[in-house]
């Protein structure tokens, strides 16, 4: 049985220029429609301060024992998800069906980027209605009667949906240090401070006070099997987790950075961003009156009745929308990129050809999910749409599932001294207190919120 070490193996992809280029472009994945989209809405319908609370000890728990396991798998494997899996296995001399779990990570990663394109449409079409003047003084129900409109119409979304798809492989396709690495350094930044203006002006609104205790204080009569379920897929989605998007992007990543420290302030930052979304959310809610509970179209509906109020309100729309924007494309070229390398490793493809290609299949799939807004609308399984089904089946079943196995292999199957190694805790409390994480809390918790989900279970 030999070993490797993540010096010994080389990405063919290249590596990020720095460690700092690493955390932006990995924070880059994890902030996203996942945080001011998908965290408000999920807390909205899971009644707001006990989801939080929830879904903080989530991530501390979970999320960010699971992202160091994902990155140190990714670094010394150093290959695409399912090669990757396939090589430390057999280094460790254990079974190649290991590369299955990559593979999940890679219709994952289809399935999640089908329709977080379809949304992303929708806010490019919230840029063209700022920058037209289309959203200025209007009144609430003029806004929800565009963003009806937009709904209803499914050659529109195509469109949007397909520009947004083009975008993301534009940026694949230029590969590691000049499409991803660049296009997540300057933006991400702005977005944060944007974020704050913004939360400074929910502050000065009616509903703040109501906003903050609605996001902030738990009431724990609402804790339920299915809020759990939703807590965690809402951890695993917005940390990217569980499908190997973390993973490639560690597969870039320099043999001495260390792995803790970055999981960290990813986790960190994705959090806070989160939360002030929710900050920023709610007050508007209650000031205009909106039901927190609306679902998907919750940030749709608030945010511009907010702009067409306040001060430089459009100026501030426009920047806004641009940033969420790049936020999302960010996060999507890492839904692709698992996909892309796998193409070029295993199918010889060039990064320009895998891009296009990975990109088609996405497109395709998202289709479904634009319909499942109009012609589709009344076609549902399990009580959910197409759109809704795809949605919950990736984020509160295969990430969470993909990030168990994750963390049961480093835990349990790879052998402590590799693990160790590409760690370097030292070998004292922090060192054990990972282990316990990773071998006992992580995974028993995550099997504990599905059987309890299941009712089987507290
Ligand atoms: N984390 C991203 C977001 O919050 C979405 C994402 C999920 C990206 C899974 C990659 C992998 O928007």
């Amino acid at each position: 049985m030999m070993q490797k070490k993540s010096e010994d193996r080389q990405s063919i992809h290249g590596q990020w220029s720095s460690r700092w280029a690493f955390i932006m472009a990995a924070t880059g994945s994890a902030v996203g429609l996942g945080n001011i989209w998908r965290f408000p809405y999920i807390a909205g319908e899971s009644g707001g301060g006990a989801f939080v609370l929830v879904y903080i000890a989530c991530v501390l728990l979970f999320g960010i024992p699971i992202m160091m396991c994902e990155i140190l798998l990714g670094r010394r494997g150093r290959q695409n998800p399912t090669d990757t899996m396939a090589s430390l296995a057999k280094d460790e001399g254990l079974s190649a069906n290991w590369h299955y779990l990559g593979w999940m990570g890679i219709v994952a990663g289809f399935l999640i980027l089908s329709f977080y394109s379809v949304l992303a449409g929708w806010v490019l079409e919230y840029i063209w209605w700022t920058g037209s003047g289309r959203l200025s003084m209007v009144s609430g129900a003029e806004i929800d009667g565009l963003f009806e409109g937009l709904l209803a119409s499914p050659l529109r979304l195509l469109l949007l949906h397909t520009v947004f798809m083009l975008m993301t492989i534009a940026v694949t396709m230029r590969g590691v240090k000049y499409g991803l690495e660049r296009a997540t350094l300057a933006l991400m930044p702005c977005l944060f401070v944007l974020l704050l203006l913004m939360a400074a002006y929910a502050m000065t609104t009616d509903g703040f006070a109501e906003g903050v205790r609605y996001l902030l204080y738990p009431e724990w009569q609402q804790i339920s099997g299915g809020m759990l379920v939703a807590a965690l897929g809402q951890a695993f989605f917005s940390l990217s987790l569980g499908m190997g998007a973390i993973m490639i992007y560690g597969s870039y990543l320099s043999a001495d950075t260390s792995v803790m420290k970055v999981a960290c302030s990813i986790a960190a930052v994705d959090t806070l961003v989160a939360i002030v979304a929710g900050l920023v959310i709610f007050p508007l809610v209650f000031t205009y009156q909106l039901e927190p509970s609306a679902g998907p179209s919750l940030i749709f509906e608030t945010l511009p009745r907010a702009f067409a109020v306040m001060p430089y309100g459009q100026v501030v729309a426009l920047m806004f929308f641009v940033l969420l924007l790049f936020a999302a494309l960010s996060s999507a070229i890492s839904l692709l990129e698992p996909a892309v390398t796998w193409l070029i490793e295993r199918r010889g493809l060039d990064r320009v050809v895998a891009s296009i290609v990975a990109g088609i299949v996405a497109w395709l799939l998202g289709i479904g999910s634009l319909l499942s807004f109009n012609v589709w609308q009344e076609y549902k399984l399990f009580d959910k749409t197409y759109f809704e089904l795809v949605d919950y089946v990736t984020s509160n079943i295969i990430l969470p599932v993909g990030g168990l196995l994750i963390v049961v292999f480093t835990a349990w199957f790879m052998s402590k001294k590799s693990v160790a190694e590409e760690l370097q805790l030292g070998d004292g409390l922090l060192l054990r207190c990972w282990q316990l994480t990773v071998s006992y809390v992580a995974p028993i918790g995550v099997v504990a919120v599905f059987l309890h989900a299941l009712g089987l279970f507290g």
